[in-house]
């Protein structure tokens, strides 16, 4: 069965972007004033074999391809899309298809895009068929939220950027439970540390 698992920069004090300039909209990477979360995409000299353009240090390239060709389709929240300018009617993978959740219709989506409205459970099982027994990854700490709510997510990854953002929007939501998690890897590299986790069931 493909696995669930979701891969977010994340600031020491657990940010995962960071204030958004007048509290107004997002574009780019969505990362508002904490674009130094995904430095170590391009501060390296070894180039991406699954992201064309990025360049990083030798450990993140070997850790960050390892879960990128794991990828067959993702689930985004809706901020995240928003933020992400609807990755310009794409996806946030070269080659997995992107469905975004929400509770309301998104005009903007297109014909490469799904909107899911009917809940976290429906998301991933869209995504896992189209998947093809690859995983699916979640993008978004309140898409991680429900799916974690769910009992949906095999996997987290942080990639555990050293700084204190002290402000923005928050990875760890509320959760109803408690959350066990096993450290399967834990990379130090340039400008990140890479941590594997599995969740304990
Ligand atoms: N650092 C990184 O690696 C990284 C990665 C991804 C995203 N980000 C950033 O993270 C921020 C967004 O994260 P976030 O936690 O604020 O939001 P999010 O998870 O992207 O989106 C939350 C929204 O998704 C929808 N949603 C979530 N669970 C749902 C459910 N069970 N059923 C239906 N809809 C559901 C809701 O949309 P509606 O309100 O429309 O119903 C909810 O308001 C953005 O700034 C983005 O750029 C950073």
């Amino acid at each position: 069965m493909s696995k669930v698992f979701s891969a977010h920069a994340v600031s020491v004090d657990g940010y995962i972007s960071g204030r958004t300039p007048n509290g107004g909209e997002e574009s780019g990477r969505g990362l508002g004033d904490a674009p130094m979360l995904f430095d170590w995409y391009t501060d390296g000299d070894t180039p991406s074999q699954v992201f064309g353009g990025f360049r990083l240090s030798e450990p993140s390239a070997r850790f960050f391809d390892a879960i990128a060709a794991r990828v067959g389709a993702a689930v985004a929240g809706r901020t995240t899309y928003e933020h992400s300018g609807h990755w310009g009617g794409g996806g946030p993978h070269p080659t997995a298809r992107l469905f975004v959740l929400s509770h309301r219709p998104a005009p903007e989506i297109s014909q490469t895009q799904t909107l899911v409205t009917t809940g976290i459970e429906d998301a991933i099982a869209a995504a896992r068929k189209a998947a093809g027994g690859k995983d699916v990854a979640l993008m978004g700490g309140g898409v991680l939220t429900s799916a974690l709510e769910a009992d949906l997510v095999d996997e987290l990854i942080l990639h555990q950027v050293p700084v204190l953002l002290g402000a923005g929007r928050s990875f760890f939501h509320e959760l109803p439970e408690r959350v066990h998690l096993r450290l399967l890897e834990a990379i130090p590299a340039p400008g990140v540390t890479h941590l594997h986790y599995e969740v304990v069931r």
